[in-house]
């Protein structure tokens, strides 16, 4: 039932404060501000010292972006690898290692195949899972469920936003437990992500904003998406949306590799969306955004206006943004990034809850 949407995928971005507030309340203790686990996540953080995360397409970025958490908050060095590259390089299993899953079918073969790998490998398995009851839930050693309820739209949206909140729980409780964090870190940490639900609520009042901006990549052929840090998977989860949905030639790239060769494709015709938060690398991101601009670059920028203002860079802000705590910008952002795809594909009338060639779950490799 689409309710009162013309797309479940339209639906779908809109339960994200529901869905992720649920998710967020089974991993957190809200009365004391701490991350709690429940009973189905019994893993030592401290007594491991490698994290090996594999997921497909967004579960993937939803990995890649978790790799940032689990090693500045808990100094957990992480490797990040896509299933069908995992399973068949076969990686040595060495040392005191958990492997993570993502998925929220939980029936993703090349998923599958890695997990069973690393079962066979002796090596304990976490996956974060939103159906229950699926197969890699199933096999695993441990399940941390996603609670975004069913996702019926192929492109993921709240089951991306809702496995950043479990990835970002799991790598707060591990900062703890390894003693990276201070407890007024972790306070300040629980904190930020008990504040997303409120925070998704406040951008997906702007949703029109979104819409202008929409509009005008109708009439493109190509797209650049750019963003550093937490950030740079989430602008490659930007151009897989809007190359998804709407077919146009999206690529996204860390902002930093610009000038080792894609500066070379900028001119007036090609949009540069450039996810620019006020967070530890903004001043990085805004010298490539100078970069861009210098080369008369058509730039949309989804960025807090106060930043960049700051930084003489207002008037290039196409998606405003509210502040946002770094740690939690890829939650927020992703709001953004969904509804331009969204937008852009609906406005040019393709299929958007069942795009052309892909399958909700691709239980074949
Ligand atoms: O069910 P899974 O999370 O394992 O699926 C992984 C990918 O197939 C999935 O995220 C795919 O990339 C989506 N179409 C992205 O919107």
């Amino acid at each position: 039932d689409k309710g009162n949407y013309s797309h479940f995928m339209a639906k779908e971005i809109h339960e994200q404060p529901e869905v992720v507030g649920r998710t967020i309340a089974h991993y957190v203790d809200l009365a004391n501000g701490v991350v709690a686990l429940p009973d189905t996540v019994n893993i030592d953080f401290a007594a491991i010292d490698r994290l090996v995360v594999v997921g497909c397409g967004t579960a993937f970025y939803a990995g890649a972006i978790a790799k940032y958490w689990f090693e500045q908050l808990a100094g957990l060095p992480v490797e990040i690898d896509v299933a069908s590259e995992f399973r068949y390089r076969e990686p040595p299993l060495s040392g005191r290692g958990l492997a993570l899953f993502i998925s929220q079918s939980g029936e993703t073969a090349d998923t599958l195949a890695s997990l069973r790998y690393t079962q066979q490998g002796g090596w304990p398995s976490l996956a974060v899972v939103n159906v229950q009851t699926s197969t890699i839930a199933r096999e695993s050693t441990m399940m941390a469920p996603t609670l975004a309820g069913p996702e019926i739209g192929v492109a993921s949206t709240k089951a991306f936003t809702c496995q950043l909140a479990v990835l970002l729980a799991l790598a707060i409780h591990a900062g703890r437990v390894r003693g990276v964090l201070s407890a007024e870190r972790e306070q300040e940490l629980v904190g930020a992500l008990v504040g997303v639900p409120a925070l998704m609520n406040r951008v997906l009042a702007h949703e029109t904003d979104v819409e202008v901006v929409a509009r005008d990549l109708t009439h493109t052929t190509d797209v650049l998406y750019l963003g550093r840090g937490l950030s740079y998977p989430l602008a490659l989860e930007g151009a897989l949306k809007l190359k998804e949905l709407s077919y146009i030639h999206a690529e996204g790239y860390a902002a930093g590799e610009l000038k080792h060769g894609p500066i070379a494709l900028i001119d007036e015709t090609i949009p540069v969306i450039v996810i620019a938060p006020r967070d530890g690398v903004f001043e990085k991101t805004v010298s490539n955004i100078q970069e861009v601009a210098a080369r008369g670059g058509n730039i949309i920028l989804i960025g807090d206006r106060s930043a960049a203002s700051e930084v003489g860079i207002a008037g290039e802000t196409a998606i405003e943004m509210p502040p946002v705590h770094p740690v939690v910008v890829p939650l927020i952002y992703a709001i953004p990034v969904q509804l331009l795809a969204y937008h852009t594909a609906r406005v040019m009338g393709k299929d958007v809850d069942q795009p052309r060639n892909l399958a909700k779950s691709v239980t074949v490799e």
